[in-house]
């Protein structure tokens, strides 16, 4: 259950990803409260907006597990950059995760930079503030 085996889960899934228009590869993994791990990967559609993100398809597979309290984050891309969620993501993951949850970013070859939910969307909504 270490952060090594979530990293490996996420550089894993991008095996699977489906992206043929933009070519860019990216796995993410979930954990679950349980320990269990979910994994994701970006598909893509002719219908350009209708692509899904990795962490999206990560958070499905873990809900559809009958989880809903993430603990860890580690997401997956190519190139150069960091491969920071991108803005819905984060929105996303903050629905079933606390400010502290840490984000792993990575790269093909392992973990490159270590944020935490509340670095990468600060003063966040959610569900608390419909309580
Ligand atoms: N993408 C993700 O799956 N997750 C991210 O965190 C950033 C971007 C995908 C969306 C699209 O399929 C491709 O990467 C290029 O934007």
């Amino acid at each position: 259950m270490s952060t090594e085996s979530l990293v490996a889960a996420a550089i894993g899934a991008r095996a699977a990803a489906y992206a043929p228009y933009s070519g860019f590869l990216v796995g993410a993994a979930v954990r679950g409260e349980s320990g269990a791990i979910y994994r994701g990967c970006n598909v893509e559609n002719a219908a350009y907006p209708e692509g899904i993100c990795a962490e999206a398809s990560a958070i499905v597979a873990m809900v559809m597990a009958g989880e809903q309290r993430i603990t860890e984050v580690a997401v997956a891309g190519g190139g150069d950059q960091l491969c920071t969620p991108c803005g819905g993501c984060r929105q996303k993951i903050r629905e079933f995760a606390a400010d502290s949850v840490p984000i792993l970013v990575c790269g093909p070859d392992g973990l490159r930079q270590r944020f935490t939910l509340a670095d990468l969307l600060p003063a966040s909504f959610g569900p608390h503030n419909l309580a």
